[in-house]
């Protein structure tokens, strides 16, 4: 079925084989594919592993997937290895890229049976497109309209078993009826420093870089719970190791390139100390709305809320209230400033 004749061309087409869901070409190398090379998430890992080998012993698609958790944090990369451990083909995409009906109808009607469906940013559907995706998910059909006017009728396509994984970093915006048809919904959480480490001894051997134990450990410390900081900042050090050092990554390589990069031992950017730092002195420590709160240090409300906050809340630097956000009294410590005292002034 050719669905170009059926409406207009548009400009995004992500059925186009180099089309790149934003990726990071670096990244790619480092991406495992198997579920033996995905490190941490041990919970989540264990059970995926039974429901695929369930389904493969069924000879049936694996029920649709949803994949929730921060940026950085290895939903595409999961993705990826579901459908290498089902033996499927992977169709990468994302909201945004479905514009048209026609583009969700021509994915999908080009999936081999059990091919895997990757729709990054899944809260940005649009409705029309979420519509048409609960009866594929449900029913494995399409309704497509054809003519238009009295003369419109509604032809339904039959489509191969597959499964749907979908990924946000917004679970929040994701509707009830959307969130309802996956049958397994995983959150993913930070890494511990222990994972991390792992994560950095994989990306070290595949890149050929001599790291030390104690290197390992301080980086994974600093590399806020997430997996492709870890890597960017091992690239950072075989940089410094390289030009600074004798090639290997020691300790004070580590040391000296964090403070070069600005990074703190918690792993904070200087971004996330301005942040903070705005909430203190020019918020007198909040409640601040994150639209105000993003304008003071010059970034968008939504790098704020998906990208920076998330790690400050989890470590207890900062809080979302119902009247915005507050500096927890960890922020000041963390800052070296005092809070407020009973007047309501701050001591610096
Ligand atoms: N469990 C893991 N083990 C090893 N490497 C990982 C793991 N998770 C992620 N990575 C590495 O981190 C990089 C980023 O992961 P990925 O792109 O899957 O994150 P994401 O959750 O999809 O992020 P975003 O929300 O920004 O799309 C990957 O390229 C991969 O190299
Ligand atoms: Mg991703």
């Amino acid at each position: 079925m050719n669905f170009d004749d059926m409406d207009e061309s548009s400009p995004h087409d992500p059925m186009n084989p180099t089309y790149d869901p934003g990726e990071d070409e670096k990244e790619a190398s480092l991406r495992p594919r198997y579920m033996s090379e995905f490190q941490g998430q041990e919970r989540i890992k264990e059970n995926l592993l039974i429901f695929i080998k369930a389904a493969r012993e069924r000879g049936e698609a694996l029920d649709h997937l949803f994949l929730m958790g921060p940026p950085g944090l290895g939903k595409t990369t999961l993705a990826l290895v579901v459908a290498s451990e089902m033996g499927a083909d992977f169709k990468p995409t994302s909201a945004p890229a479905i514009e048209k009906p026609k583009d969700l109808a021509g994915i999908l009607t080009n999936l081999r049976p059990g091919g895997v469906l990757f729709i990054d940013e899944i809260h940005r559907l649009k409705p029309a497109i979420e519509e048409m995706l609960y009866i594929a998910m449900e029913d494995f059909e399409l309704d497509w309209i054809i003519g238009q006017g009295p003369a419109a009728r509604t032809v339904r396509i039959p489509l191969q078993p597959f499964t749907l994984v979908g990924a946000t970093t917004k679970a929040g915006m994701v509707s009830a009826p959307l969130s309802s048809r996956f049958g397994i919904s995983l959150r993913f959480d930070y890494y511990a420093p222990e994972e991390l480490a792992s994560v950095i001894h994989r990306s070290s051997h595949i890149l050929d870089i001599k790291i030390e134990d104690d290197a390992v450990e301080l980086l994974a410390g600093t590399s806020r719970g997430t997996p492709r900081i870890a890597n960017r900042l091992l690239r950072r050090m075989r940089d410094f190791a390289q030009v600074k050092g004798a090639g290997t990554i020691t300790k004070d390589v580590v040391h000296d390139g964090l403070g070069r990069l600005e990074v703190d031992y918690l792993g904070l950017e200087r971004l996330d100390r301005e942040i903070l730092k705005a909430i203190i002195m020019r918020f007198g420590g909040g409640p601040v709305g994150a639209e105000t709160l993003a304008v003071s240090v010059s970034e968008s409300v939504e790098s704020l809320e998906d990208f920076y906050e998330p790690y400050l809340i989890q470590i207890g630097m900062l809080a979302r209230t119902p009247r915005g956000r507050v500096a927890t009294p960890a922020a000041y410590r963390h800052l070296g400033m005092e809070q407020p005292n009973e007047n309501g002034r701050l001591q610096f």
